[in-house]
Formats: C-alpha cells, structure tokens, sequence
C-alpha cells in the first residue's frame, strides 16, 4: 500500500498568513488514561510523532492541560525543532487528576501557562495559543485583554478560542483577531453547526475535536460503514472526509496514539465523498 499523505485535504491559511494542510493531529491521546500521566506505550506514542511529518501532516494540535505537560514535553522530545511543522497549543485548564478538568481565567495564571508552554515547546512564540475555555471565575474582557497583551509581546502568533459561542467569538475579536475556533463537532455531534457557518463567513478555521465521535465512529458497527464499504475505506475514514468536504474552513485532529491508526486517518484525505453520500451522511 503507498504511504497515505495529508497533503491532498488541501490548506489553510490560519489568519491569513500560517497556511498549515487541513487534516491535522490531536496529541491528547499520547498520555495516559484520563489523559493523565504518561502513555501506556510511550516509544508508540513516540514513534507516532516521528510518523506525522512523514504523512504530510503539518498541524499539531496539543494543550498545557494534557498529562499534564505530558504531551507538550513528548512532542518538544521528538519533534523539535519542528522544521515546518505548526505547534498549536491550550492553557486556561488545570487538572487534579485522571479526567478532571477545572478552568481558571485569573491573567498571571493564563500568563504563567504561556511562558511554560514556551519553555517546554523550546519555542520563543507560540505559533497558535488557545485559549481553552472562557472562564467563569473571570470577566472575559479581563481573560482577552491580557491574550491581547500577550499576542503584542510577541509571546503569541495566532489567537484560538474553544469552545465557544458566535457571542463569544465578537468579544473575543474587540481584543485580538480570532483565527481559530477549536469546538466539539463530528457526524453525530452538530451543536457548533451556526458557529462553523460563521467562521466559514470570516476566514476563522475550524477545528472540530472529537472529529471520529472520541472513537465510536472510527469502532465496528459504526453507522458509516456501509457507504465506507462503497469506497473500500474504514467507517473512520468517512467520518473524517465527511469532515472535509463540510467546510473549507475544516481543520480536524483526529488523536491517537498508535502508528497503524494515525496512517488509517491520514488516509481520509484522499476520499472524497459524492455530493449524494455527503448529503445522506448528514448533509
Ligand atoms: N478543545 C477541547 O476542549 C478538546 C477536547 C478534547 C479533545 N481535543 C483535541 O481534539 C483531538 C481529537 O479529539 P479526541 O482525541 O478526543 O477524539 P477523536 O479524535 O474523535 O478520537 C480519538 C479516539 O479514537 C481512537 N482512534 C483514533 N483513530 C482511530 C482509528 N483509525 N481506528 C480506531 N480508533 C481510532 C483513539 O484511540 P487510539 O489511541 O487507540 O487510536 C482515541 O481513543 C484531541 O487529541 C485534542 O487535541 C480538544
């Protein structure tokens, strides 16, 4: 079988000037469970890494938040100094153990994450800083005003959000450009349907997480099967391409961390789905 490549899910300029190939990489699962800890097989997880530039994968998606600092680190480890790659990575989350997530929006801390995201990533900017989730604990202005500050002290490249409301995105944008939405989204999750219309409409991109339903849609027995036997491809690689073909404006992460899945995604890029089937899938 040839190599699978990501280069022919086309490209996308993040803000206008990072062009990075669509179909990415979520490095949430090179940790342990709970995403927390290191990975089960961390040389797996590490030749996995090795493997993205290899595809034409050229968009790392991965968070302060993971293991915690696991995923940073491994990917600092095996892939710097990432010549042609694009690191985007999170704060904003902090971790008390395995699955627990708590958001803090208090400034000196998203500052602190920054600098120790720059320091484990060996990075002196970070290409693409997400803001994880708007806290509660917060006025929002307060959380943007000090990315903005960031972004001006040449800390921060390009401004992501996740999670978030078409509201929130106007907020956001009285303080920086958004250049990215990263919100849950696949076949069987479309609550984010108007917010992706609306980034489609203002050239922000799109990163659905959760692109293979966290697994389900990639497992046996998943409802894309039949149409994926019509391609000869894996239920997985159709919810992918379904993906793609949604909007071009559509930058999935599919994670994992095993080689023989990460080559099975990469080859979704080169499906592309009939305007019939896209419509049955979901339309
Ligand atoms: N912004 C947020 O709040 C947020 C939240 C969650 C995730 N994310 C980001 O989004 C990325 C993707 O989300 P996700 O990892 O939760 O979900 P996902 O990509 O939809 O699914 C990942 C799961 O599917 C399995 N898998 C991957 N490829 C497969 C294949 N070809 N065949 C069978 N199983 C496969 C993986 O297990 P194996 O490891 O065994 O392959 C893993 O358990 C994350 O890595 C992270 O970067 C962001």
């Amino acid at each position: 079988m040839p190599t699978p490549s990501a280069k022919p899910s086309g490209s996308f300029s993040i803000g206008g000037d990072m062009p990075v190939t669509r179909l990415g990489f979520g490095a949430m699962r090179i940790t342990g469970r709970g995403i927390w800890g290191n990975p089960a097989d961390p040389e797996g997880a590490r030749r996995t890494l090795r493997r993205i530039p290899e595809l034409g994968i050229d968009f790392i998606d991965t968070a302060d938040s993971y293991g915690p600092y696991v995923s940073e680190e491994l990917i600092a480890e095996t892939l710097y100094p990432y010549d042609n790659l694009i690191i985007a990575t999170k704060g904003g989350l902090v971790r008390t153990g395995p699955d627990q997530w708590h958001q803090i929006g208090r400034p000196m801390y998203l500052r602190q994450q920054v600098h120790m995201s720059l320091r484990r990533l060996k990075l002196e900017r970070l290409d693409l800083w997400q803001l994880h989730r708007i806290a509660d604990d917060t006025p929002a202005d307060e959380q943007f005003a000090e990315i903005a500050s960031m972004q001006q002290e040449g800390l921060i490249r390009h401004i992501g959000l996740s999670e978030v409301s078409v509201d929130d995105i106007k907020g956001a944008s009285r303080h920086f450009k958004v250049t990215t939405v990263q919100n849950r989204y696949n076949r069987d999750a479309r609550g984010s349907d108007a917010v992706l219309d609306y980034c489609e409409a203002n050239g922000i991109g799109f990163i659905p997480w959760a692109p293979l339903g966290s697994g389900g849609l990639a497992r046996d027995g998943s409802k894309l099967e039949a149409v994926a036997k019509t391609y000869g491809a894996t239920a997985g690689q159709i919810a992918l391409a379904w993906l793609l073909k949604r909007s071009p404006v559509m930058l999935p992460i599919p994670g994992t961390g095993k080689v023989s899945h990460l080559e099975d995604n990469t080859a979704a890029a080169s499906i592309t789905l009939s305007d019939t089937d896209f419509a049955a899938i979901g339309g």
